[in-house]
């Protein structure tokens, strides 16, 4: 199973990406951690992202594509996987189709969290207190949500016109739409 998750900042990506692992057993990707932990570990490229990061803008293609590629080659990945956060605007997405059509491992579906904004805040916020996520400020948010609508929700399009995507219902309890999610991926790979 080859898997992309869409959705705006604190529609669940991370929270079901860590479940769909378990149950479809195979490596769930986010981009956003990979980034995270190479600020943590302050590599060079965690140095250039840092701050491009804490003000919810987009790090540059080239840094995430290579970061990318890098953990597509490992071995766990020959069962498939679950991309989250990545491809984040179109040029992403085309670069994703190359490199998957590379190694022959062309994407299944990709699934689209729908959540209306104003959950998407309390969430978010929610997180901010208990977590404090350097880009979960509300400036930060506010320009991650712009980011989202402009750059990224034209990749749901992009995918629409292949036949790829799904959209479920991000709305509940998680559990609740956890199943709607494997209910829909079944659906859409049958
Ligand atoms: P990234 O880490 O990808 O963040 P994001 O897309 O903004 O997503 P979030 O982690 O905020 O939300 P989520 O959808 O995963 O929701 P979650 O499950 O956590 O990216 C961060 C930054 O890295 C970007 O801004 C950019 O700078 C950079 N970056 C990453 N990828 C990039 C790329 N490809 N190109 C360029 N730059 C890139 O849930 C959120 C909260 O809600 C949690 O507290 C959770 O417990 C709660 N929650 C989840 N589901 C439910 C539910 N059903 N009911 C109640 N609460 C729920």
């Amino acid at each position: 199973m080859r898997l992309v998750l869409l959705g705006a900042p604190g529609s669940g990506k991370g929270t079901q990406a860590a479940r769909l692992k378990d149950h479809y057993a195979i490596p769930h990707i986010s981009t956003g951690d990979l980034l995270r932990a190479a600020v943590k570990a302050e590599t060079a490229l965690g140095l250039k992202a840092k701050a491009v990061m804490e003000r919810g803008e987009l790090v540059s293609d080239d840094i995430v594509l290579g970061m990318l590629e890098e953990r597509l080659s490992e071995s766990d990945t020959a069962s498939g996987f679950i991309l989250d956060g990545y491809p984040r605007n179109l040029a992403q997405a085309g670069a994703l189709g190359e490199v998957l059509a590379r190694i022959g491992q062309p994407l299944d579906v990709a699934v689209q969290l729908d959540v209306p904004t104003d959950l998407l805040v309390e969430r978010i916020a929610g997180r901010a207190a208990q977590e404090g996520r350097k880009d979960d400020t509300p400036e930060a948010v506010r320009t991650r949500l712009g980011v989202y609508n402009e750059q990224t929700a034209p990749v749901v399009d992009f995918y629409r016109e292949q036949g790829k995507v799904t959209c479920v219902d991000g709305v509940g309890e998680m559990d609740e739409v956890f199943d709607r999610i494997v209910t829909a991926v079944a659906e859409a790979t049958d």
